[in-house]
């Protein structure tokens, strides 16, 4: 990681991804509550392939990827970030992902996905972050509505996963937005 920047919440703190941290994406990943609405997951990853995208990851100064780390345990609980960077248009695809289920449901996914918006609007100086998510991700789309994301629209049969074909629905926020909501 070449750009990292700690920031706090209550629940929650970000923290530039190390390689370390590697062995708990492993275990997220092979657990199938974890990738219910995910392509990520398909197949076992190896500790070679492991250390190969981490590299990838790490030495891409295109991807800037943080670590989420649960305030009370100062413990990894899943990962989120900002993917390929487009400089001249200053946008970029967010990802997030909390691999420990018990985590859930308690305000932590919003409040990292708070902590990136801030960050990649008032550090990195984008003017648009977007993603794609599951259509029947129920809670991945509250989490994402409640951080302000805004649908755009729908992608059909994008997502194949467990036998079957999903559709993706695409949100993004604008610079614009993300300020009159933090004014
Ligand atoms: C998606 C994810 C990041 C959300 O993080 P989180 O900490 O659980 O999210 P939050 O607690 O901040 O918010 C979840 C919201 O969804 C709601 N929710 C959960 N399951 C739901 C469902 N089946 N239907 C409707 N709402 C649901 C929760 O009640 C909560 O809303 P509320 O605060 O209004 O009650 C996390 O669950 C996760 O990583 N899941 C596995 C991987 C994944 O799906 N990643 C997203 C890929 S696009």
């Amino acid at each position: 990681m070449t750009r990292t920047r700690a920031s706090k919440s209550d629940g929650i703190s970000l923290r530039g991804w190390q390689r370390e941290d590697v062995t708990a994406y492993r275990r997220w990943l092979a657990d199938p509550r974890v990738t219910e609405y995910l392509e990520m997951g398909w197949r076992p990853i190896s500790d070679i392939q492991a250390e190969a995208d981490y590299r990838s990851m790490a030495e891409s100064p295109d991807n800037i990827v943080f670590a989420i780390l649960d305030s009370d345990t100062s413990q990894p609980i899943g990962t989120c970030g900002l993917y390929q960077i487009q400089w001249p248009a200053r946008r970029a695809q967010m990802n997030i992902l909390i691999g420990e289920p018990s985590a859930w449901n308690k305000g932590k996914g919003t409040q990292a996905l708070e902590n990136l918006c801030t960050y990649g609007f008032m550090t990195v100086n984008l003017e648009l972050i977007f993603l794609g998510v599951n259509a029947e991700n129920k809670g991945a789309i509250r989490s994402y509505e409640k951080a302000g994301f805004v649908h755009e629209g729908r992608r059909r049969n994008l997502v194949y996963r467990n036998g079957r074909y999903f559709d993706s629905l695409m949100m993004s926020l604008l610079r614009a937005e993300w300020m009159a909501r933090s004014a």
